[in-house]
């Protein structure tokens, strides 16, 4: 098959006459597909239950290593040996852990919001003093993490995105910009792109030497362990806590994650490693905000994981649910676009998605054809500050949740409409 670009107009013609007959078909069907959003499915939730039953009248562990009653008041920043399996899972020592909360969008809004109205150690004054206040957002990106930004009144900077990470020049460039308070990063299998930064990017990283003396480095660890083939090809990363703590420099960093794909997205933990001084700084915040933290829960993924190892060994069965699910979509992709010349994609090793650049103007296009077939699918340029997809070609396949027996089908639609939507363009 000719490159779609290759093709004359009577050839372009001819195969869209073909696609809008296939398009048809499968609209006839009146299908209701999912591909919008990286949610587990039930058979990845069913794996994390038996936690359920760790804890209860019977069993009578309600002491944490530190004495406390685990049912009752105290222990803001989380019980011992919780801050322990965090510390293991984000690469930070335990003393500089805190786990709070089930949800690391939360403790990103929270610390942006105490920035907002209380500063962060270091800095002169709240971040809401400063008017022309700067986020800068390595896109394509997580859209909530843009979506906060914006609500605390960020001009939300777009930053190249390459290989290895985002563009350290430009990096390098805006922070001698005194009004560019942070920089929200997802370092490893990257939402939507899957990439994880290299050693050298994220040794940039720990050496940045900010204008603003309050700058903060949100490392968003969300897929740490999440690979996708435990018997393959694995990426890692080094800690930036680490390296910027050699540095000096750890008051800049807070690394962020969640068992939100580990167990439960609404009854997991989430954490956050960072300086001395900044920890101290959140459990401040926290010593004001919440006195009862959630510690059943903590003790339940303790017992439930033990340790890094057995917080592995359950990713890898995750792994083996979502992986032919992922294989679906590469192959489909494969098969349907791989000779047309429209469109590239990534093969992620882990992670949530599977980012595919279309021909340019093509992606809005692309999702109202999906949408009027049955297939919901992320809103083109979502994955960009301001919904704001400067090329118009970048969507987010999220595989995960969606049973893989409809993935064929899904990708079809997807495929199909992608290649009419080309095909209007070229014409
Ligand atoms: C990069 C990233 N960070 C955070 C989240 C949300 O995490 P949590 O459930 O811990 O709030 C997601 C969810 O998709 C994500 O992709």
């Amino acid at each position: 098959m000719k490159k779609y670009s290759e093709m004359t107009r009577e050839e372009l013609l001819s195969e869209k006459e073909l696609l809008e007959k296939r398009y048809a078909e499968k609209k006839a069907l009146g299908l209701k597909l999912d591909i919008s959003r990286g949610k587990p499915s039930p058979e990845q939730l069913a794996l994390s239950l038996p936690m359920l039953d760790l804890i209860n009248s019977e069993t009578e562990n309600f002491k944490c290593e530190n004495g406390f009653d685990i049912r009752n008041y105290g222990v803001v920043d989380g019980i011992p040996e919780c801050r322990r399996l965090f510390g293991e899972i984000l690469d930070a020592p335990a003393e500089n852990v805190i786990v709070t909360g089930n949800s690391s969008l939360n403790l990103f809004y929270d610390l942006i919001a105490h920035a907002m109205c209380h500063g962060v150690p270091g800095g002169d004054a709240p971040w809401c003093e400063c008017k022309e206040r700067k986020l800068l957002c390595p896109a394509p990106g997580y859209d909530r993490h843009f979506a906060v930004g914006e609500y605390f009144g960020f001009k939300l900077i777009p930053i190249e995105m390459k290989n290895d990470g985002p563009n350290m020049n430009q990096v390098e460039a805006l922070i001698t910009d005194p009004d560019v308070k942070g920089i929200i990063c997802v370092p490893k299998y990257s939402n939507p792109q899957g990439i994880s930064y290299s050693a050298e990017v994220i040794e940039r990283f720990a050496n940045l030497s900010p204008a603003a003396k309050d700058f903060r480095i949100f490392w968003d660890n969300a897929y740490t362990v999440h690979h996708l083939d435990f018997d393959g090809e694995m990426d890692e990363i080094p800690s930036l806590l680490r390296l910027a703590e050699k540095n000096g420099k750890s008051d800049m960093v807070y690394m962020l994650g969640s068992t939100s794909k580990i167990t439960f997205p609404t009854a997991g933990l989430a954490a956050v490693a960072s300086s001395a001084a900044n920890t101290a700084d959140i459990k401040r915040m926290l010593s004001f905000q919440n006195i009862g933290p959630d510690k059943i829960n903590q003790m339940r993924h303790v017992l439930f994981f033990k340790n890094l190892d057995g917080v592995l060994k359950h990713m890898r069965k995750q792994a083996e649910v979502i992986r032919p699910k992922f294989e679906t979509v590469l192959t489909v992709l494969k098969e349907e676009l791989g000779e047309t010349g429209i469109a590239e994609w990534n093969s992620p090793k882990g992670g949530y998605f599977v980012s595919a650049e279309l021909l340019e103007g093509t992606a809005k296009r692309t999702v109202s054809l999906c949408k009027e077939a049955g297939l919901a699918i992320t809103g083109a340029g979502a994955v960009y500050p301001y919904g704001n997809d400067p090329g118009d070609s970048i969507l987010r396949i999220a595989p995960t949740f969606a049973p893989v027996c409809e993935l064929p089908q899904a990708m079809e639609i997807f495929c199909i409409s992608a290649k009419l939507a080309a095909i209007e363009k070229l014409l």
